[in-house]
């Protein structure tokens, strides 16, 4: 049409054909939310936030009045009552939950009670203020999509927002119940892992042909860490001709392994060190706030010991105006964290199992997630993948947001994407089960049946057609996760139980 005008851009192939309708994607980790938007002019770009960074902590803190996000809800530590952090480790969780009793045992400032009805989860402040960790992520969230239209100065509705590929439907809907809170229309929720791999594949059109290409992504975030094999190639369509596709072919992760379990073990050492100066005849573990401020402090030293063989950690008037000092050096940090850094290895070898392929398929293992920064993590990594190096070429904090951003243009009707084709897959296999009466020697029987819709790591989405030809009338089926298929480690199997279900 030659009232629109046509803009493109070279490096993402972003056609713009409207000129009011901007598209945002938020990556949102447990710790921090990156948001990127796309608008008429402004192809893909990460969005600033009020302190101009890249990078939003995903906090809230409500006090009476008033409502703090980002750092400056971090700053309101002097009560830690009142800050909510990490919730995404609570979504869609049962009270009887693992990660939940995990979480109480962290910030002991929170009290979380069990929801009657749904056997779920929500934070009791007091009387008067009570909240589930879906309202205070729907607050966060459109606190996100103020952020974005205030850098694209236009209104923003619609957006892909990224969940951990590892989420179960429960997760899932609970991030979307979120976003309909904030007011947000989700195009679509993208595994984080996908958008990642989305972005890569942009980036690289130009190497892309038909003989596939295996990459593997070591994504080890600030909660979970997660590898993908994914395989690049160019295929034949019917729409658009070939056009350069990437498929999801394995995925391994460990939920609860990244860079705040190690943090958690600093302020933990730090407290111990705290202890036994004995300047306080109190234990500082009873004391939230201080436990608050060692927790800060164990972040700053994880960060500075990535760099440094050694540090002085200090946090002024750490308890009832007593200052608190201590070296802390990378040597000992690794010891604390060594069970941890045992962990690095195995969603790789999980990830090549369900991939079904061996290490020399692989032609290279690219890092992603703030945690890899810490040596001793890669240090385990390489020996693990058994290559020359580890890939650092893509950016590990942004691509996640940025492959959304790409994918979100591409489902908005207001602009027009250069294809490329996603193939995602199921990590969990996915099965239909119904009851049906059978007769057996002239007896009648009920039969439970089980049958499988998504193998896994299937394509996914696609559709699938199941036949029940024994029926002639109405019947009920339940769709579920096909638990007993999944060969789980065993340190899965608690945490996996407990969740899959709810
Ligand atoms: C969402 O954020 C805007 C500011 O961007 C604010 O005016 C509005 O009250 C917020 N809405 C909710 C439901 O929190």
């Amino acid at each position: 049409r030659e009232d629109i005008k046509l803009k493109c851009n070279f490096v993402t192939h972003v056609f713009v054909f409207a000129v009011t309708v901007a598209v945002m994607s938020l990556d949102l980790g447990s710790e921090w939310m990156k948001m990127a938007i796309v608008k008429p002019g402004v192809p893909m770009e990460i969005v600033l936030n009020k302190e101009s960074r890249r990078k939003t902590p995903t906090a809230v803190c409500l006090k009476e009045n008033e409502r703090l996000f980002g750092d400056s809800a971090l700053g309101s530590m002097k009560n830690p009552k009142t800050v909510y952090r990490r919730l995404q480790t609570l979504l869609g969780k049962k009270h009887n939950n693992l990660q939940v009793a995990h979480y109480q045992k962290h910030f002991p400032e929170h009290q979380l009670q069990e929801d009657p009805v749904r056997g779920t989860v929500y934070f009791k402040n007091s009387e008067e203020m009570q909240y589930t960790p879906e309202e205070l992520l729907g607050m966060v969230l459109n606190y996100s999509c103020g952020l974005a239209q205030d850098f694209a100065e236009q209104p923003i509705k619609d957006a892909v927002i990224t969940v951990p590929a590892f989420f179960n439907q429960a997760e899932r809907r609970a991030v979307l119940q979120a976003a309909q809170m904030a007011g947000l229309k989700v195009l679509q929720l993208i595994n984080d892992n996908t958008a990642v791999a989305l972005n890569y594949g942009v980036f690289r059109r130009k190497d892309i042909d038909a003989t596939p290409k295996n990459v593997m992504f070591y994504d080890m975030g600030s909660g979970s860490t997660t590898a993908t094999i994914v395989s690049y190639q160019t295929v034949k369509t019917k729409e658009s001709g070939t056009q350069p596709q990437l498929q999801i072919r394995g995925v391994g992760f460990d939920r609860g392994l990244g860079g705040f379990e190690m943090d958690l073990r600093l302020q933990d050492h730090l407290a111990k060190l705290f202890n036994e100066q004995k300047k306080s005849k109190k234990d500082v573990r009873e004391n939230h706030r201080a436990m608050a401020k060692l927790l800060k402090e164990a972040q700053r030293l994880k960060t500075v010991l990535s760099a440094n063989m050694e540090f002085m950690a200090q946090v002024e008037g750490l308890m009832d105006d007593i200052d608190f000092k201590a070296k802390v050096t990378r040597t000992e940090f690794e010891e604390l964290c060594a069970d941890l850094f045992q962990r690095v290895p195995r969603p790789v070898q999980d990830a090549l199992a369900a991939a079904e392929m061996k290490l020399d398929e692989i032609e290279q293992v690219i890092l992603v997630g703030g945690s890899i920064r810490v040596p001793k993590v890669q240090e385990v990594l390489l020996k693990a993948v058994g290559k020359e190096e580890l890939g650092k070429n893509i950016n590990a904090d942004e691509a996640a947001a940025m492959g959304a951003v790409y994918q979100a243009a591409a489902l908005s009707k207001a602009f027009k994407v250069k294809p490329f084709l996603v193939r995602d897959a199921a990590v969990f296999p996915i099965q239909v089960e119904f009851t049906r009466e059978a007769e057996e020697e002239g007896f009648k029987t009920l039969k439970h049946n089980k049958r499988i819709l998504f193998q896994r790591m299937a394509p996914y989405p696609q559709r699938k057609v199941i036949t029940f030809n024994r029926y002639n009338a109405d019947f009920a089926f339940d769709i579920n996760y096909a638990l007993t298929l999944l060969q789980l480690p065993p340190r899965f199997k608690l945490i996996s139980s407990l969740t899959l279900f709810s």
